[in-house]
C-alpha cells in the first residue's frame, strides 16, 4: 500500500515519518525549499530530529520508508491520500479553504478507484463532504462513496511538546460509510499506540476537533476577563485563582495570549458554519473578542507601571523576550506579542526583541521586526517576559536581565521578589 502525504508542517511531517516505518509513504509538499531542507535532515518546525529524517528516507528491500518530493507526479499510483495542509482565515476572519482546495483538486487527478482520500486538517463540521468531495468528483469524474471513498482524522499534536507526542494522543478517526471508517482506523491503530476512538460520521469527527480548540479559547477567554476586570479593582489576578483553585472542581486555566494557527483561528471556523445556518454564536465570538485585546492591555500595563515609577516613556528601552505563539516552538504565526510590541511603539519607547527560537527572516517579513542576537549590551529600563521558552528559565539567562529596572513577567515564569507586574 501507498500512503500520500499532502502538506509537510507541523502535522504532516511527524505523521509521514511514522507511516514510513511501516508503509511505502510519499511526503508531497509544494515548497521546493522545504522538501530541499528535509532531504538534508532540516526540520525548521524543530519536531524532529536529522536522525529520525534519515532513519526512514532509506527504503527498505520492501520499498517502505519515505521519499519527499515536490513533484506532483509522484503522488499517483497512492491508495491512500491523506491533507495535511494548512487552513487559516482571512482578514475578515472567515475560515480560508484555498489549500485545502488547491490539494483537492490535485489528488482528484490522479484518484482511480477505491483510493480513500484522509482529511487531517482543522475544519468545520461539513467541511469535507460539502467542500472537498465535490471537488475530488469533478476533477476525476468517479463517484463518491461508490468508486472513491473519504476520512477525517483530526490532528491533535502540540508543537514544542516532546513527550505527548504523535504516537501518544489518541487518535479520532471517521470515513465516509462504516467499511471504510473500520479501515481507516485500522490504519492509524498501526501507528497510534495510545489507540483511536472511531466517530460515527465525519461531521462528528470534524467537529470534536474544532471545539477541542474553541472550548480552550473560551475558557482561557474568561481568565482573561478576569485579569481585566482584577486589574482595575487593584488585585493580583493568580492570587486570586489559587484561591478559588482549592475548590474540587475549579478549573485551571491561566490568563495569557492566545495566538497560533489553532486556538485562535478554528473558532471562526465553527462560527463561519454556525452563521451560514443562521445561528449567531455568542459564546464563541466573545471569547475572541476578549483574547484579542491581551496584547494591548499588556503593552498599556507596562508602561503604566513604568510611569508609575517615574521613567519617561518616549526613547526608553524596553525588551521583549520571545516573538512566536508559543514555548519552545519557532511558529511566529498569529503571534499576539507582536500587539504588545505595536503599544509599547506608540508611546515612542525602543522595543528590542529577542527570541533564540524564532527564524530571523521570517519574523522580518511578517512583523517587520529585526530580532536582536543577544541581550548583554543594552542597559534596559523595562524586561517583559513574554514567552515561557526553556531557554528564558535558565538561572544563568536570568541573571542576564533581571537587575534590569522593571520586570513583567507574562507567563508566571519568575520568583515573585523581581517582577514588578503580571497579568
Ligand atoms: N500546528 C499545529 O499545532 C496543529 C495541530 C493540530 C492540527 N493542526 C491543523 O493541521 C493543519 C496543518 O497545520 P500545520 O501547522 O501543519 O501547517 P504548516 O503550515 O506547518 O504546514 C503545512 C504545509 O503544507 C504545505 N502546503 C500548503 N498548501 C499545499 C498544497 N496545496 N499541497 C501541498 N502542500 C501544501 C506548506 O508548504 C506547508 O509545508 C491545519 O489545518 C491546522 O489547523 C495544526
Amino acid at each position: 500500500m501507498k500512503i500520500a502525504i499532502i502538506g509537510l508542517g507541523y502535522v504532516g511531517l511527524p505523521l509521514a515519518l511514522e507511516f514510513a516505518k511501516k508503509y511505502q509513504v510519499v511526503g508531497f509538499d509544494i515548497s521546493n525549499q522545504r522538501i530541499a531542507q528535509l532531504q538534508n535532515g532540516i526540520d525548521r518546525t524543530n519536531e524532529t530530529t536529522s536522525v529520525e529524517i534519515q532513519k526512514v528516507l532509506n527504503k527498505d528491500s520492501n520499498g517502505i520508508g519515505l521519499f519527499l518530493t515536490s513533484n506532483v507526479d509522484f503522488i499517483k499510483d497512492s491508495q491512500i491520500y491523506i491533507v495535511t495542509v494548512p487552513t487559516p482565515i482571512t482578514i475578515a476572519k472567515t475560515p480560508d479553504l484555498d489549500p485545502l482546495k488547491r490539494a483537492s483538486k490535485m489528488i482528484g487527478k490522479f484518484l482511480s478507484n477505491d483510493d480513500i482520500v484522509i482529511y487531517e486538517s482543522t475544519v468545520y463540521p461539513g467541511c469535507t463532504e460539502e467542500v472537498c468531495v465535490p471537488i475530488l468528483e469533478n476533477t476525476s469524474g468517479l463517484v463518491f462513496n461508490k468508486d472513491f471513498f473519504c476520512g477525517y482524522s483530526p490532528e491533535r499534536i502540540n508543537p514544542g511538546d516532546k513527550i505527548n507526542t504523535l504516537t501518544k494522543i489518541k487518535k479520532v478517526t471517521s470515513g465516509s460509510n462504516t467499511a471504510i471508517a473500520r479501515k481507516v482506523d485500522d490504519l492509524y491503530k498501526s501507528i497510534i499506540t495510545a489507540g483511536t476512538h472511531l466517530a460515527s460520521s465525519i461531521k462528528v469527527a470534524e467537529a470534536s476537533k474544532v471545539i477541542e480548540n474553541a472550548q480552550r479559547d473560551v475558557n482561557i477567554s474568561f481568565v482573561n476577563e478576569l485579569a481585566l476586570i482584577f486589574d482595575r479593582i487593584g488585585i493580583d489576578t493568580n492570587e486570586v485563582l489559587e484561591a478559588a483553585a482549592t475548590k474540587w472542581n475549579f478549573l485551571h486555566y491561566k490568563p495569557g495570549l492566545v495566538g497560533g494557527h489553532c486556538i485562535s483561528v478554528d473558532p471562526y471556523y465553527l462560527a463561519y458554519k454556525a452563521e451560514e445556518l443562521g445561528y449567531h454564536p455568542a459564546v464563541l465570538l466573545s471569547g475572541r473578542r476578549v483574547n484579542d485585546q491581551m496584547g494591548k492591555f499588556v503593552g498599556e500595563k507596562v508602561i503604566k507601571l513604568m510611569i508609575n515609577k517615574g521613567f519617561t516613556i518616549k526613547n526608553s528601552n524596553i525588551l521583549l523576550l520571545g516573538i512566536t505563539f508559543k514555548e519552545n516552538c519557532p511558529d511566529i504565526r498569529n503571534s499576539k506579542i507582536i500587539d504588545i510590541h505595536t503599544e509599547l511603539l506608540s508611546y515612542g519607547a525602543n522595543v528590542d526583541v529577542y527570541d533564540p527560537l524564532a527564524v530571523i527572516d521570517e519574523v522580518k517579513a511578517e512583523f517587520d521586526i529585526n530580532l536582536i542576537k543577544d541581550v548583554n549590551n543594552i542597559d534596559y529600563d523595562a524586561v517583559i517576559f513574554a514567552v515561557s521558552h526553556d531557554n528564558f528559565l535558565l538561572d544563568e539567562f536570568q541573571d542576564l536581565v533581571i537587575d534590569k529596572r522593571i520586570i513583567f513577567d507574562l507567563k508566571d515564569m519568575l520568583d515573585s521578589p523581581y517582577v514588578d507586574g503580571c497579568l
